[in-house]
């Protein structure tokens, strides 16, 4: 039975995937000494025993170190194997030196990554010059594709749908979900002038103004590649659309942003805990996780 060690994820989806896995919920305690060290004790007994670690990994920068403590405590206490679940995966975005002098982050953290944990299970990450998680990881990985959900949660609710996605990346999400709600879609062309300054082109649109639009993209974070595209299908004369993201980063002011730029509702599954959280993702996470403990 795998022991899960919850570094921070919320409680509900723990004990999700704890049930779903059949596993039990390993105890940890972490804390802070006075001068901001961390401290570790692992209370559970490791020793030979397959263990995870669950650890969302947006703001990845306070919650890495802690992340890699744990991870060597378990391996120096006997740990057999241990893996990752981390419902979002950080630092995927850099994925080439853009600007002369930049560092390719999302190979150093896979090395990092790489050379503290056995195996890493995310709900899709960021694969954009990246066709999969190898060409970084040295580990085994797995992607829990998050369509299944997201195309469930718009089967259930919307009538008669019109997905659309924001740029050409969001293609391989939007195409999928798609094809499991029976829906059809469009993709736009976007172009990013800075962090919050994005244009997006809609081709033509007429044909489907009866429809619901639902924006689909992987990560929403400053709300503006779906706000520039609300904007442009307000002034199409489309009805107000359902905003879906696979990943709620969201920036500060974010999700107001999209509201007051007139979103019918934005939704995003549980890989980062935030209020508009609609969509569970503990089977996808659970099922793929089963695949690389029974390799
Ligand atoms: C971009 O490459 C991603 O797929 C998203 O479109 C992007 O991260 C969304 O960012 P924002 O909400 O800041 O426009």
């Amino acid at each position: 039975m795998p022991l899960i060690f919850n570094l921070g994820c919320e409680a509900d989806l723990c004990a999700k995937v704890v049930r779903k896995l059949n596993a039990q919920e390993g105890d940890l305690e972490l804390r802070h000494f006075p001068d901001g060290e961390s401290y570790v004790r692992v209370l559970s007994d490791c020793v030979d025993q397959q263990v995870i670690i669950l650890c969302g990994l947006d703001q990845p920068n306070s919650k890495l170190l802690s992340l890699l403590l744990v991870a060597n405590t378990l391996r120096d206490l006997g740990a057999a194997r241990i893996g990752l679940i981390t419902p979002y995966l950080a630092y995927m975005r850099q994925d080439i030196r853009f600007k002369d002098g930049e560092g390719i982050t999302s190979r150093y953290f896979a090395a990092l990554l790489s050379n503290h944990v056995d195996w890493l299970v995310t709900v899709d990450p960021h694969l954009h010059r990246y066709n999969h998680l190898s060409e970084i990881y040295s580990i085994g990985t797995m992607v829990a594709p998050s369509a299944p959900v997201l195309a469930d949660w718009i089967r259930q609710r919307i009538e008669s749908p019109l997905l659309i996605g924001p740029d050409s990346e969001s293609e391989q999400w939007v195409t999928e979900v798609a094809a499991l709600a029976g829906a059809p879609y469009l993709i736009l062309e976007k172009t990013r002038k800075g962090d919050r300054n994005v244009q997006v082109s809609i081709p033509n649109v007429e044909k489907y103004t009866d429809r619901v639009p639902v924006l689909i993209d992987d990560i929403v974070s400053t709300g503006h590649t779906f706000i520039e595209t609300i904007k442009h299908l307000k002034a199409l004369g489309m009805p107000p659309p359902v905003c879906m993201a696979v990943h709620g980063v969201f920036a500060e002011g974010a999700l107001d942003g999209l509201y007051e730029a007139g979103a019918a509702q934005v939704v995003t599954c549980n890989t980062i805990t935030h209020a508009s959280n609609a969509m569970d993702v503990s089977s996808i996470l659970a099922q793929a996780a089963q695949a690389l403990l029974d390799t």
